[in-house]
């Protein structure tokens, strides 16, 4: 079997982070998204990974490489581009061959791995297999509806009326028939080719498509709240480990990760939380759900469920940092000038709330 990881796509709901960089890069559990998905598709025993690349192909080509340090394959596949996620299969063809495959949306994050999928899938007869997850609301979701003997029936888009709390979670399995598929349907509204459509082709056509129901957590980290809800159930996951300098000053409290090189000096971390390589936290707070990534510099301030992206500096804030998501190379700190004001260079699609 094969993996295909959609990692291409605009990104206009995390902006303006992917105005400068791939969504899929971005870290949780300081780890980006895109590497925990190739590592739950190689810990599923798959050793040929293909990543659909568009825009940010350069930065996701030097972040993944070879895939050797994972002891994968990785070919990447250029889409022009971002037509749909039917249009991602469509292009990648000759790299999935005939061979059955699992297709993966490069900036989703689920609990506890895909391997008995994989192997559930390996031994059946299927023609698809798509991961569903009850959600609670499924107005927002693509949901599925399943017939007597438990096969797909339908899928709908987003239902006003939802008759199914199963939704489509961004895992599907397919063997060649797939093909078939996104060449027969058109685009839709939004001009882009819906994998929906591909799939509700497949079933209108007697195709054999089975649900598999997650039981885990999943998140689609699309947006900032939700990139911060997943990083808030990483973080309870992982162990606590210090390779960095702590002082005697300081006091790390529950689940805390303190990554080489990093110091934590009169500062006191509360875990779960996670303190990235050459980071500096100096007389500081480090709240719960908080993962700052390598070479930022968090200086008498306080900061609680939020993440800082690499080369980043918190200093001498007033009040505390909470639910925030700080890019790359950004600089927060409080002014000595006066008259006293808010002076701020903010990118496009910015959000600040001021006290
Ligand atoms: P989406 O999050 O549905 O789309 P998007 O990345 O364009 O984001 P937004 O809605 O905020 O504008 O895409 C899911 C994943 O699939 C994501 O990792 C990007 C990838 N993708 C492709 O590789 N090619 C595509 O044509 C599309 C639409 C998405």
């Amino acid at each position: 079997m094969k993996g295909l990881v959609l990692s291409g796509g605009k990104g206009t709901r995390l902006r303006p982070i992917t105005y400068t960089s791939a969504k899929q890069l971005v870290p949780v559990g300081n780890k980006p998204v895109l590497f925990r998905v190739i590592e739950a598709i190689r810990d599923a025993g798959i050793d040929e990974i293909g990543i659909v690349i568009g825009d940010t192909g350069t930065e996701i080509r030097s972040a993944v490489g070879n895939g050797k340090r994972w002891g994968v394959r990785i070919t990447y596949i250029q889409q022009d581009a971002p037509l749909g996620l039917a249009h991602a299969v469509k292009i990648s063809r000759d790299f999935l061959g005939d061979e059955r495959f699992v297709m993966f949306l490069g900036d989703n994050c689920i609990q506890g791995g895909i391997s008995t999928l994989i192997e559930q899938f390996g031994r059946s007869d299927h023609n698809a297999q798509i991961v569903l997850k009850r959600v609670a609301d499924p107005r927002q979701f693509g949901v599925a509806i399943l017939d007597e003997e438990g096969r797909i029936e339908r899928l709908v888009e987003k239902p006003r009326e939802p008759q199914s709390d199963l939704a489509l979670v961004g895992i599907y399995l397919f063997d060649r028939h797939i093909f078939e598929a996104v060449h027969a349907i058109q685009p839709s509204a939004r001009g882009e080719l819906e994998i929906t459509d591909a799939i509700q082709w497949l079933v209108s056509n007697k195709y054999q498509v089975f649900p598999y129901i997650h039981e885990g957590w999943w998140i689609d980290t699309g947006k900032k709240d939700d990139l911060l809800e997943a990083n808030r159930l990483v973080l309870e996951e992982l162990e606590p480990q210090v390779r960095g300098y702590v002082d005697r000053d300081s006091q790390l409290i529950g689940k805390v990760i303190v990554e080489p090189g990093a110091e934590i000096i009169n500062s006191t971390i509360r875990g779960p939380a996670i303190i990235g390589e050459q980071t500096r936290i100096l007389n500081s707070y480090v709240g719960p759900f908080t993962s700052i990534y390598h070479h930022c510099l968090i200086e008498e301030s306080e900061i609680e469920h939020s993440i800082v992206l690499e080369n980043s500096t918190v200093r001498g804030l007033p009040h505390r940092l909470e639910d925030s998501l700080i890019g790359r190379n950004v600089e927060v700190s409080r002014s000595p000038l006066k008259p006293k004001a808010y002076r701020l260079m903010l990118g496009d699609n910015s959000s600040v709330g001021v006290l």
